[in-house]
């Protein structure tokens, strides 16, 4: 259990939440909610310890499992020791005993506490840990002569299993999740959901995927309003419950608006005659209705659109059978992109689909240049110019003691003055104040945010999209859906957002095992001509039910790591 009293927190002179009274009950799955920016990890920081809160208390159970959102910080550590690392008591011990018995002269001190130290892995279950760690690592599905290898050689998504076997080990009473999802396939999400349903402590998980959060939780505390509100159902649940509940506040907020102008009448009629008492009570009751004014929600829709400087000319890129394979770390090849040709006409919005680990980035980067190809050629079209959003663009955010507007400003040209940057950091919420916040304390989404106005700044007109909608929340992710659809030029976007393929995809790639697709139409049409490759004479023209029924399993290129 989890209890919240009076807690608040604000940056400078911003509130994101003030006098929060809630509790977390075990046994219950709370999802998070909130806009971009509304401090859903900040919140979770705080229960962690790794931020203060500006005032207020919180109880939280002495053992807390803990899944942050940087996935590359355990890259150099073994993923046994990542996932023991998830018992921080144990783990210090560990490391402490391990660094004394380095030591060539053991002090009589020394020795006493290296006594301790075993006392305190033996209540912690020291002696069996790895075992448990490998039989948590077995369970997700790493092989045993992975166990001893470094993290970075794991794609995304096993990296992300790892890292939520650590959350889980010794046997947390809470669980802090934040956004799992991201950077996950569908498949994946699956398994994370079955997972979590058989936990039995206190769950809080944060997420902007809707269909997620419906699928595990039994309770959504939602920060907007400046505080935190805990409704009970999913996702879909909590929102018609606020509209409701903001109905109501808003319409006895009009019935108090209308009772504070009749005072107002009053007032300026009497103050000054007989009745200037009457008059003056009148007003403390004006100051009393005014004083509970209606929070603003921080729900907020980012205006995205992108606009090309100059156009292309009609064919944009040409790939000439290209080869990209990869050595492991066993030194064994693995091929990932074979003998792979396109041809990307203007106007074409390209939606590449497919489970984690097949090579969408790969082809990505190479489209970009960051990556050669093994051998073929990739050719750029007349006038052709890339603006690129790459999977983990939080690196591309660098930059010390640069503010938002700062970052934004070097990507200008002599024509671009602060009011067409502001305009830029306007459209996409950062207005006022908020475009000079660091951009390190910048939120996920925020950080998304930031990356588009540069991309709409810049006007290319061949845009290559790696993941965009991670982190957007669902307002960003609709914005972006338009956004794409009127582009005037060329898009090749990586999604796991069925519905912003489905809106915005002209053209499928799909990345299979062994081969990928090319298919010339939209993405129901896709499925369409999946179910019927499947069964032929069963296909029927409904492709509605035909979706649904696609979620079938796909293998991928590390099944049989
Ligand atoms: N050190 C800081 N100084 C100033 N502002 C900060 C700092 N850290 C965070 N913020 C701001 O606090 C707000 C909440 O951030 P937080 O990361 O908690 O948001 P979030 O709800 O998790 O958003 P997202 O959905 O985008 O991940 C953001 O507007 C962020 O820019
Ligand atoms: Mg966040």
């Amino acid at each position: 259990m989890i209890i919240v009293e009076n807690l608040s927190k604000s940056f400078g002179g911003r509130i994101l939440f003030e006098n929060v009274r809630v509790q977390f009950n075990a046994g219950n799955r709370y999802g998070l909610t909130g806009p971009n920016g509304a401090g859903k990890s900040t919140f979770l920081k705080i229960l962690q310890g790794d931020e203060e809160a500006s005032g207020g208390t919180f109880n939280i159970p002495r053992r807390v499992g803990i899944l942050r959102q940087d996935q590359f910080k355990y890259d150099e550590n073994r993923i046994i020791d990542t996932v023991l690392m998830g018992n921080r008591f144990l783990w210090a011990a560990l490391e402490e005993r391990d660094k004394l018995y380095l030591e060539p002269d053991l002090t009589n001190e020394m020795g006493m506490r290296l006594a301790e130290l075993e006392v305190t892995i033996g209540e912690e279950n020291g002696y069996t840990a790895e075992y448990q760690a490998a039989k948590l690592l077995a369970g997700i599905g790493i092989p045993e002569h992975k166990h001893y290898e470094l993290m970075k050689t794991l794609p995304t998504d096993l990296k992300f299993r790892v890292l939520l076997a650590q959350a889980l080990f010794g046997d947390p009473d809470a669980l802090l999740l934040d956004e799992p999802t991201n950077y996950l396939d569908l498949q994946s999400i699956g398994w994370l959901e079955e997972n979590l349903h058989q936990y039995k402590g206190t769950l809080m998980v944060i997420s902007h995927d809707r269909h997620f959060l419906n699928a595990v939780c039994t309770h959504i505390a939602d920060i907007d309003y400046e505080t935190i509100i805990i409704y009970p159902g999913n996702y879909d649940e909590m929102v018609s419950a606020k509209v409701q509940a903001r109905q109501l506040v808003e319409s006895e907020n009009r019935d108090k608006e209308k009772k504070v102008n009749q005072l107002r009448e009053f007032v300026n009629k009497f103050s000054a005659g007989t009745r200037s008492t009457q008059a003056q009570s009148k007003l403390k009751e004006i100051e009393r209705l005014e004083s509970t004014e209606l929070k603003r929600s921080n729900i907020q829709r980012p205006y995205i659109r992108f606009e090309i400087k100059r156009p292309s000319g009609k064919e944009v890129l040409r790939v000439n059978n290209i080869n990209k394979t990869y050595t492991q770390a066993d030194g064994s090849p693995l091929e990932v992109i074979k003998d792979f040709s396109l041809e990307v006409r203007r106007g074409e919005k390209i939606g590449v689909i497919g489970n984690n680990g097949l090579g969408k980035t790969t082809l990505l980067k190479m489209l970009t240049g960051e990556l050669p190809p093994d051998d073929g050629s990739i050719e750029l079209g007349y006038e052709a110019s890339i603006g690129y959003f790459p999977q983990d663009y939080k690196q591309n955010l660098q930059g010390e003691g640069l503010t938002a507007f700062d970052w934004l400003e070097q990507f200008g040209d002599s024509e671009t003055t602060n009011e067409v940057l502001r305009n830029y950091l306007g459209r996409m919420l950062f207005s006022g104040d908020e475009a000079l916040k660091n951009i390190t304390s910048l939120s996920g989404g925020e950080s998304a945010r930031l990356l588009m106005a540069k991309l709409m700044l810049l006007g290319n007109n061949l845009l290559i999209l790696d993941e965009p909608t991670n982190h957007l929340d669902l307002e960003a992710v609709s914005a972006l859906s338009v956004a794409l659809t009127d582009y005037p030029g060329t898009a090749i976007f990586v999604s796991h957002d069925r519905d912003l393929i489905n809106k915005a995809a002209t053209r499928i790639i799909a990345f299979k095992e062994n081969k990928i697709e090319d298919y010339a139409g939209p993405y129901e049409e896709y499925l369409f001509s999946q179910q019927k490759k499947a069964a032929p004479e069963q296909a029927k023209s409904n492709t509605k039910q035909n979706k649904s029924k696609n979620k079938k399993k796909e293998a991928s290129i590390y099944d049989n790591l």
